[in-house]
């Protein structure tokens, strides 16, 4: 069953979900095994980045035996965009952390066949043994990955459309609204839903109407993060300002 947790602040939600990862790499470390994460982009998990680049520089947690899946990437985007989330990855996380850069995984934005890089981005996440921990944000049309509505529970990872809410959140990092893709590649709900835990950031105000949504309404295709309530172990994990109208 999911749960949800109301932090005092984002910062302490943060610290939280960095313990629990720190917790599950040290627990498969010492198992001689890998922590399979799977992560997201976006201005959500930026806490949440620096606090484990934190726990790397000044507690000596090691990400050597850390396979990473990321959720998304903008279609027609190469890994050193700026705006790609490849480069995102990069920028505020993998080049503070000892993580291989072979262990990292983000979908192609740029490939000569779409539906196979998703077929083998699904591979290579079997191959790993599956995700141990998936880090979520949500949009507010409700998009989890960039599972816009209507998606089904049963979706994998595949070429998507961004919807234009979306388009227009997104255009403050591109600076215009013509310059955000009109596509992305993205890991599918059931993607999401196999993965064994599931921990989702979502903070201030302008969350609190699709968090709502999203709880208090039967699980749909129409909001694509309400699927979540029916997987077994997923936390939500709010500010006061996203859990305000609940
Ligand atoms: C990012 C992703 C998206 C974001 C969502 C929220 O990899 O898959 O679902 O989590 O769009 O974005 P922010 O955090 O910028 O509000």
């Amino acid at each position: 069953m999911s749960k949800v947790i109301v932090h005092a602040d984002k910062a302490t939600a943060a610290k939280a979900v960095a313990a629990t990862i720190r917790d599950l790499i040290i627990a498969k470390a010492k198992a001689g095994q890998n922590a399979v994460l799977g992560l997201a982009t976006g201005s959500t998990p930026l806490p949440l980045y620096a606090e484990l680049v934190r726990l790397h520089r000044e507690e000596a947690l090691s990400f050597r035996n850390v396979v990473s899946f990321n959720l998304d990437e903008y279609e027609g985007l190469p890994g050193d965009h700026p705006q790609s989330y490849r480069y995102f990855m990069e920028q505020n996380l993998f080049r503070f952390i000892d993580i291989r850069r072979e262990n990292t995984h983000v979908p192609a934005g740029i490939s000569a066949d779409a539906s196979r890089t998703c077929a083998d981005y699904e591979a290579a996440i079997l191959a790993a043994g599956g995700i141990d921990l998936q880090v979520l944000g949500i949009g507010r049309t409700g998009h989890i990955g960039f599972n816009e509505p209507p998606s089904a529970l049963d979706s994998r990872t595949r070429r998507v459309h961004l919807d234009e809410v979306t388009r227009r959140d997104n255009s403050i990092f591109f600076g215009e609204l013509s310059l955000v893709p009109q596509g992305a590649l993205t890991m599918g709900v059931g993607t999401i839903m196999d993965c064994r835990q599931v921990e989702l950031l979502a903070f201030g105000t302008g969350k609190a109407e699709i968090i709502r949504q999203t709880l208090r309404t039967a699980p749909s295709a129409d909001c694509p993060a309400s699927w979540l309530k029916s997987h077994a172990r997923c936390t939500f994990h709010l500010d006061p300002e996203a859990n305000a109208l609940l």
